[in-house]
């Protein structure tokens, strides 16, 4: 049985989300006594060595430390070990929380294994790459009483907010045309992601340009109905292909449209850690309305002595204060802020609420809640994404056809 004042969390996945995002947060809610201890499992132990080597999070946090699998101290760099995953979730005690950070095409088979061990979960999106398995996942978890919240972080910049409450309200009028793009910075294509965010099992759309998708469909209420995506094949360092470019149109169910722009390309000399940002326009009884998103440039600007050393920085920078910043406000440790920490916090906190009791129909009813108030990504209440993720990938695996999603049957097909 967990502890459920403050549950053990395992982290599955050691990798740049972990490390920018995910760990700070769990350190800072351990410091307030919110979780017990941390395990991170990694496929092997290179990025173990660099989260527990990470300037960032030792400065914010001295002396916080995770349990490392493998353990760098007795394991080798080159050694790989697949399925110690199983072995970690199948310890970590029941009613315990499990992160889950792997790569996209990963994620179901982890999620399995966190529902068999009764983990309550928190997922980085997306939650898995088919509609079948959404449903799966969604079905044991609520069986088990178990929460299974998908960190769509946008979800919870206060920007982002105001629009649905603003939408909802009927401020907007109706929805009508929307274009949105989210670029990150070239030097992506160095990293991991050239081992997994290949052509066979990813692309642009499918790896960010989701945010968008998900959060037209967190504002508006309304499901998106087709997809088609043009995809660029391009050559990551390693010699391997990827759609590192593409262009996305996605049509929703009162007949508006959304068009998405997404590519490994902003310019590494670029102010920004990425390019991004939505405008959306709608129409009233007599008007049109508009609502327009800079999501990367928040109004800071900063030229420094000389650039920092994580690839990227630049001398002359726009750093975005909403997103994840530690901050000093006295005390032993920092303090974390942004929608990045809002969304991995309430997350933990909803798997927390859960730990916290026996009761399966009162755990279940704490899930329903979660599924109903929309707030929160949930199989239940976020599995269009993985019909656009089916959709998505249809389309851009033939050119860029359209592709539309039958909600009755909750299958995607050629529109033609
Ligand atoms: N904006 C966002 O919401 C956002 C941003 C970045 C990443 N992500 C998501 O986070 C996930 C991870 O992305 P990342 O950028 O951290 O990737 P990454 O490549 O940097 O890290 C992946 C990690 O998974 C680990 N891993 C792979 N196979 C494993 C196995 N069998 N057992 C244990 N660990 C294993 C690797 O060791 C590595 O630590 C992806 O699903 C991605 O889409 C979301």
């Amino acid at each position: 049985m967990a502890d459920n004042v403050s549950p053990k969390v395992t982290v599955i996945g050691g990798g740049m989300i972990t490390k920018i995002q995910i760990l700070p947060t769990l350190y800072y809610m351990q410091s307030e006594g919110l979780i017990g201890e941390i395990g991170i499992c990694a496929l092997n132990t290179p990025p173990l060595i660099d989260l527990q080597q990470d300037a960032t999070c030792k400065d914010a946090f001295p002396g916080a430390t995770f349990t490392p699998y493998p353990d760098p101290a007795t394991t080798g760099p080159d050694e790989i070990f697949p399925d110690l995953y199983k072995e970690v979730l199948a310890a970590a005690p029941k009613g315990s929380i499990a992160v889950i950070a792997v790569p996209d095409h990963f994620h179901y088979a982890v999620l399995k294994e966190a529902l068999a061990n009764d983990l309550h979960i928190l997922i980085v999106k997306p939650l898995v790459l088919t509609h079948a398995q959404a449903e799966e996942i969604e079905k044991i978890a609520y069986e088990k009483g178990l929460i299974v919240g998908v960190e769509y972080h946008k979800r919870f910049d206060d920007r982002n907010i105001m629009a649905r409450d603003s939408y909802r309200a009927g401020r907007f009028g109706e929805f009508r045309l929307a274009q949105a793009h989210l670029h990150e910075k070239w030097y992506y294509r160095d990293s991991n992601f050239q081992n997994w965010c290949t052509c066979e099992n990813s692309d642009m759309f499918t790896y960010i340009g989701c945010h968008y998708v998900d959060l037209v469909a967190y504002v508006t209420g309304l499901k998106p109905t087709s997809v088609s995506v043009y995809g660029i094949k391009d050559k990551y360092p390693n010699g391997n292909d990827g759609y590192l470019w593409t262009d996305a149109r996605v049509i929703w169910e009162n007949g508006a449209v959304l068009s998405v722009a997404n590519a490994l390309g902003y310019p590494n000399a670029g102010p920004g850690g990425n390019s991004q940002g939505m405008v959306m326009w709608a129409q009233g009884p007599d008007d049109g309305t508009l609502m327009f998103h800079q999501d990367q440039y928040r109004g800071v600007k900063h030229s420094y002595v000389v650039a920092g050393t994580d690839p990227g920085d630049t001398t002359y920078a726009e750093p975005n204060p909403d997103y994840y910043r530690l901050l000093n406000l006295g005390g032993d440790v920092k303090v974390p802020v942004g929608y990045g920490h809002r969304s991995v916090s309430y997350i933990i906190n909803a798997c927390r609420k859960a730990a916290a009791t026996d009761d399966l129909a009162e755990r279940q009813k704490l899930i329903k809640r979660f599924d109903d108030e929309g707030i929160m990504a949930t199989p239940a209440n976020s599995s269009y994404n993985e019909l656009v993720v089916e959709a998505g990938r249809k389309s851009i695996l033939s050119g860029g056809r359209e592709v539309a999603i039958d909600y009755k049957t909750n299958t995607v097909d050629f529109t033609n």
